[in-house]
């Protein structure tokens, strides 16, 4: 990694304000002199996370994530540090010195930038004479160029070494294109040829837009249909959501998301002017999945054709999504459409109406399996509904559709209540446990972090408890390590520390980070800190004293063993000594 030098990040870090970035992605809500919202790192009802625009930093009292602002650049966005301060850098304005070549590179920045070559490398192909049979297939397809420019759709023209060599002309190292799957090593050893051939190249984009792999579509009914990128460093199936980077915004706007399955069914929606859409990629619905699409909306509708409808591979995602807290919807498309035909048959306003019409979890499950069985099967029906329903993270909404699923089967509500105690809760906050067990709260640990907290929130506050116990009272390493920090701070003449600056200076010390972020968020539940700090100091020496007591004690105990009266004495005056010091 090319190390960008201090002064660069703490002139970024001048230029940024942490509520701003952070508004960006997520929704926040003033609160006193904070910020509040509901974390993005983990799943939750009720805000507990923190953005303090004084100290340029953000907590989480739930999950314990918290940093500056390139950590939660780092985090939200999954980058290392140097491309995590590029992305800020570059949304600032501000220009970063080149890395030297001479550092070990990275290897996430250069997979970027071969798959961005390859989707501009396809797309060119698909729009000259090379593409022409693609480009009719597509355009049979009702798309047209502006669609597919803005996808970046491409063709991969038959051949085994179109793509590489390309990168050979392009100086492009053959060993990237492989890592970045768009090659594959041949058996024979006879060098590497291209992954895709003959195929329509659908780049998979991030979340911001970067290029993480691709999916290829064969022009005919050749099988296998699709050809994807493999897992890469920087392409992961089952945590892409496709089209994300589009419908992000509209996805905010509207409140709510479709989930469609194929990557031609957000384009054609998009085409006709629905935006919300994204697609899984042909598969069930992941947890990250859905922890990505909780951060835009909290309903989502899932989009199915009749065929699959009913499913047990479709439903499968769904119960994901509701004990992640999403209220799901199900649209259900006529026999044989996929919202892809659907919408270029029908238009705008009647795959509206499908949305629109779409129909609770509940409601469609249950429809689904009386339709299948019939309402006599009480037994089966519940035991398929129960669980659904135990997921369902609102008692409120719990209660009610049990009352309902009693009334439509016919049954005694509570015989029903009573199997629903049954099953085991799968509802719904995975508990995270603070990174700190708060121990007492009067603890050692406790303490240091406050004397942490103090440290940094106030020079002669450093200055004082330097002075009166020392650094060297420290008893956990890396709070040591954090108060070092520190005090070159001071030495080096600042009056105040800017918290987001200092965890710069930590970058990869992700312990450390953690430690001062916690302090930093305990004196924001302080409301006196001179007092706090005052009381810090008398407990910590007074802890000291019972150490050094309980030493002597035990060598007095010793030198009796042994009858040496001289040392007896001299350690009684020593403790007579210490009982009489003054440490409150
Ligand atoms: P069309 O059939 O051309 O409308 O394409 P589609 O994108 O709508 O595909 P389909 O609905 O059949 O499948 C949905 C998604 O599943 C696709 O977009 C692909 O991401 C994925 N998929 C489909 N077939 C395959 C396959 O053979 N292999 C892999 N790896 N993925 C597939
Ligand atoms: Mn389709």
């Amino acid at each position: 990694m090319g190390m960008i030098p201090q002064e660069v990040i703490d002139n970024l870090l001048d230029r940024l304000d942490i509520v701003e970035i952070i508004s960006g992605y997520i929704q926040i809500k003033k609160s006193g002199r904070n910020f509040k919202a509901c974390c993005p790192f983990h799943n939750e009802k009720t805000p507990s996370f923190v953005v303090s625009p004084d100290k340029q930093i953000y907590h989480c009292f739930g999950c314990a994530a918290g940093g500056n602002v390139i950590s939660f650049v780092m985090k939200y966005e999954n980058m290392e540090f140097p491309e995590a301060v590029k992305l800020l850098a570059d949304g600032a304005g501000i220009s970063l010195p080149e890395t030297g070549r001479g550092s070990s590179p990275s290897l996430t920045g250069p997979l970027y930038e071969i798959n961005q070559t390859a989707a501009d490398f396809y797309h060119a192909i698909l729009m000259s004479e090379e593409g022409r049979v693609a480009l009719e297939y597509l355009k049979a397809r009702g798309l047209d160029d502006k669609t597919l420019k803005t996808f970046m759709v491409g063709y991969a023209p038959n051949g085994w070494e179109n793509f590489k060599t390309f990168c050979v002309k392009k100086k492009i190292p053959l060993e990237f294109a492989r890592k970045a799957g768009l090659t594959i090593p041949s058996e024979k050893g006879k060098g590497d040829y291209d992954r895709f051939r003959n195929r329509i190249i659908f780049p998979i984009f991030s979340e911001r837009g970067r290029v993480l792999g691709f999916g290829g579509r064969v022009l005919d009914n050749s099988l296998p249909k699709y050809i994807n990128s493999p897992e890469t460093p920087i392409y992961s199936k089952s945590s892409v959501l496709y089209g994300l980077n589009f419908s992000r915004q509209a996805i905010r706007d509207e409140k709510y998301v479709i989930i469609t399955e194929g990557y031609l069914d957000v384009i054609s929606s998009f085409k006709h002017g629905i935006t919300n859409v994204v697609a899984t990629s042909g598969t069930a619905l992941t947890e990250s999945q859905v922890v990505i699409l909780k951060k835009y909306a909290d309903t989502a509708v899932m989009v199915f054709d009749s065929d699959q409808a009913g499913e047990a591979a479709s439903l499968r995602g769904l119960d994901t999504l509701l004990q992640n807290g999403m209220k799901v919807k199900i649209a259900t498309l006529p026999e044989g459409e996929d919202p892809d035909s659907f919408v270029q048959k029908n238009g705008r306003k009647k795959f509206e109406k499908v949305i629109d019409e779409a129909k609770g979890l509940f409601d469609y499950k249950l429809d689904l399996l009386i339709k299948k069985k019939g309402s006599g099967e009480i037994g089966y029906i519940t035991e398929e509904m129960l669980p659904t329903i135990s997921k369902v993270n609102n008692a409120v909404v719990q209660s009610d559709y049990l009352r309902k699923l009693a009334e439509r089967l016919g049954v005694d509500e509570i015989s029903l209540r009573r199997e629903m105690s049954k099953v085991k809760t799968g509802y719904s906050y995975r508990y995270v446990a603070p990174a700190e067990p708060s121990k007492t709260e009067h603890g050692e640990k406790s303490i240091e972090f406050y004397l942490l907290g103090l440290s940094i929130s106030d020079k002669e506050r450093y200055e004082r408890i330097r002075d009166e116990l020392g650094l060297d009272s420290f008893l956990n390493m890396n709070i040591r390590k954090a108060i070092g920090i520190i005090d070159d701070f001071y030495a080096a003449g600042e009056k105040k520390i800017n918290p987001g600056k200092l965890l710069s200076r930590l970058r990869g010390d992700k312990a450390v980070c953690d430690i001062i972020v916690q302090a930093l968020a305990k004196m924001d539940i302080t409301s006196d800190l001179e007092k706090a700090l005052s009381d810090c100091i008398a407990r910590v020496r007074k802890d000291n004293r019972n150490a050094q007591l309980k030493g002597l004690n035990d060598r007095l105990k010793e030198a009796e063993k042994a009858r040496d009266d001289e040392k007896i004495t001299a350690l009684l005056k020593e403790m007579s000594r210490l009982h009489k010091e003054k440490v409150i």
